[in-house]
């Protein structure tokens, strides 16, 4: 199967995206043919600095490829660097009804909010739909805000299929599987829009100093406690084995334990678990010559098929 997916470089990667999307899209490229990219034509609707832009694409580069993303696997690239993809956007915009845009909840929302929103956002679903049919992609995983977009992609693929003759692939979302929600640091879900993340990379005493100040509960230590119920614990869930979490979850209930052990087993179990891709990471970032290539190929590799569905679109509604 071919599976596509693309993730917008706008902020430092964080646990709950790592355990929430990142680690899934990894696990595909083993039995699927994957195309990954770094979506900054999507970003730019929002970072608005080009140093800053440039940066957050290189690192995001470097994240997927220090988290495990094989370039002998998958493709990886760049979105901005296949302007096919722009031009398939235009095709589709012709087709796009208004009343369909303003149901999708970026825009909704922002519009909600009072603020103002330009063509950008207001057109980002389209853009999010060419780059998924520019590849003839079949599966595409994504967390469920995203879900919805790609119920837009289906329609704009099938309207454009309708009224000229089968063109595009329709594209099958594969929502993720949340079972659990990575909390942040207060307990609520992780999220940059919080303020509550711990970082993938980055400096790890900072980090520990982050993973320290974990908010907890203030029953008494001898009080026995349900581990499910505490953050705490499902952080720690994330990074030891079963062994290690049954004999933590024993502590839990039988009580007379204090909240800061467990914060030193989180930091030195996510440590160890995040040990090999921070060193993988420090490698890439010593040879950025490798990254640059990688990313080279990918495009190259990555325009190759979408030229030919874009060919294959402007012959069905006579542009050639
Ligand atoms: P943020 O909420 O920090 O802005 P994004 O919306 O950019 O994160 O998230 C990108 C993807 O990471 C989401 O589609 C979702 O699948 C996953 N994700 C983010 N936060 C969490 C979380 N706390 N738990 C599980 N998955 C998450
Ligand atoms: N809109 C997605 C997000 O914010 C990123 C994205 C852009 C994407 N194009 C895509 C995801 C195509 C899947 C397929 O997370």
């Amino acid at each position: 199967m071919r599976v596509l997916s693309g993730i917008q470089p706008t902020g430092r990667p964080h646990w709950g995206n790592f355990f929430g999307a990142i680690r899934q899209y990894i696990d595909l490229q083993e039995e699927n043919e994957g195309f990954y990219f770094i979506a900054d034509l999507h970003a730019l609707t929002t970072v608005r600095d080009a140093k800053q832009l440039r940066e957050n694409t290189l690192d995001a580069a470097l994240d997927l490829l220090a988290l495990g993303l094989n370039p002998d696997k998958a493709t990886l690239f760049a979105q901005s660097r296949v302007p096919e993809v722009s031009e398939i956007t235009w095709l589709l915009m012709t087709g796009t009804p208004m009343g369909l845009l303003e149901r999708c909840h970026a825009y909704k929302e922002k519009k909600a909010r009072g603020l103002s929103a330009d063509a950008g956002l207001f057109t980002y679903p389209v853009l999010m739909a060419a780059d998924i049919l520019a590849y003839d992609s079949q599966i595409v995983p994504v967390g469920e805000d995203q879900v919805q977009h790609i119920e837009v992609c289906r329609d704009l693929a099938g309207t454009f299929n309708h009224t000229f003759g089968e063109t595009f692939v329709l594209p099958k979302a594969k929502t993720l599987d949340h079972g659990a929600k990575v909390p942040g640091t207060d307990g609520q879900k992780m999220s940059k829009s919080y303020d509550n993340t711990l970082p993938l990379f980055g400096d790890v005493k900072k980090i520990r100093k982050q993973i320290m100040r974990i908010t907890t509960d203030s029953r008494p230590m001898e009080e026995p406690k349900e581990p499910e119920d505490d953050h705490l614990f499902q952080l720690y869930r994330l990074f030891a084995s079963p062994a290690d979490v049954e004999s933590m979850a024993a502590m839990y209930r039988r009580g007379g334990f204090g909240y800061g052990e467990v914060k030193k087993a989180v930091a030195e179990a996510s440590e160890a678990y995040f040990a090999e891709a921070r060193a993988r990471r420090d490698d890439l970032q010593a040879n950025l010559d490798y990254v640059h290539q990688t990313l080279n190929k990918g495009a190259d590799r990555a325009r190759e098929v979408a030229s030919q569905v874009l060919h294959r679109a402007q012959l069905a509604c006579g542009l050639r």
